[in-house]
This record gives C-alpha cells, sequence and structure tokens, in this order.
C-alpha cells in the first residue's frame, strides 16, 4: 500500500517548478512526509524517488545526511530539542537536560510510550542569551530550570509523568 497521500504527491508536486531539478526537491518532500507522519519510512523513500525519477539511494542519503528525520517509527506528538551547545552547557543544561530525561522516562533520542514526547540533543539554537534554552515544536523555552523542564515534561505527557514509560524510537 502506498505510504504518501495524494495530498502529500501534491504538495511535493507544488515544488517543482520552484527548483531547477527534481533532485533539489529531494529534501522539501522528505520534510513533507517527515512533517505530516512524524518519520519518513523507507516505503515512502522509495516513493519519493519514483515521483522526483532518482535512486532510492540517492533520496535515502539525503535522509541520513542531516540525521534529522526518523525512520522506524514516529517521533513524539512533541519533539523537543534541549541545546546542549557551550552557552547552555555553562548553565547548566546538561544537568536540566538529565532531570527532564529522568521526569519523562527516557533517554535522549527517546520517546515516552504515550508518543507525547520525544527529547533530542540540539546544537545552538541561536538563543544563547537565554541560556539554557529548548525548542519544543514551534515554542523557544528559555532559561530552562530543573522544576521548569519537569513542569514542561507533565504538561506535555499524559498524567503520569511519563516516569518509567520509556519507549524507544530508535
Ligand atoms: S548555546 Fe544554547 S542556544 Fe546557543
Amino acid at each position: 500500500m502506498a505510504v504518501l497521500t495524494e495530498d502529500m504527491i501534491a504538495a511535493i508536486k507544488d515544488y517543482f517548478p520552484r527548483y531547477p531539478t527534481r533532485q533539489a526537491v529531494t529534501l522539501p518532500a522528505l520534510h513533507i512526509v517527515n512533517e505530516r507522519l512524524r518519520y519518513v519510512p523507507l516505503e515512502a523513500v522509495v516513493e519519493i524517488a519514483q515521483l522526483l525519477e532518482l535512486a532510492p539511494a540517492q533520496v535515502q542519503d539525503t535522509l541520513s545526511f542531516y540525521g534529522y528525520f526518523k525512520q522506524d517509527k514516529p517521533h513524539g506528538e512533541t519533539r523537543a530539542w534541549v541545546c546542549r551547545s557551550i552557552a547552555c552547557a555553562l548553565r547548566d543544561g546538561e544537568q536540566v537536560l538529565e532531570h527532564m530525561c529522568h521526569a519523562a522516562g527516557i533517554h535522549p533520542g527517546e520517546t515516552t510510550r504515550d508518543n507525547k514526547l520525544t527529547i533530542e540533543f540540539a546544537e545552538c539554537l541561536g538563543a544563547c542569551e537565554y541560556a539554557p534554552c529548548m525548542l519544543a515544536g514551534d515554542v523557544l523555552h528559555k532559561n530552562l530550570t530543573n522544576e521548569s523542564a519537569e513542569a514542561f515534561v507533565k504538561q506535555t505527557c499524559s498524567g503520569h509523568g511519563g516516569n518509567g514509560q520509556a519507549g524507544s524510537t530508535h
């Protein structure tokens, strides 16, 4: 069964006139699928390749290069990127990350079992003056503390705070 819906195919085709080659549409196409499915399964890679008249390996190479797209399972409804670069690290970012993961019952890169939250490492988010910080969906969380990070986890996950509810997306 096809993974790409009519809607995804139409959205990808919309990019064709805007780019010089179909190959250049690879990254936008991956984002279109990822936005809708929260991952890009191998079947979708093959279908994108057909649409762009490329070899599946070419699309897969782009996907792997960015390390952004999950391929085995969807990421959580909210994907939180916690900065681990220097300004945030100097202001206890790593400790906040650890506390947050503990509250969620997962390790960085994993998703809570209720699929509500995925916690990831990020490099500098460009908001060093608010260190330590994280980007969750489109929202920048500034000046994180253990308390605010834990409150975020509780708010995002359904009811239980997530402890011990780990389910890896890898
Ligand atoms: S170092 Fe964390 S936002 Fe820049």
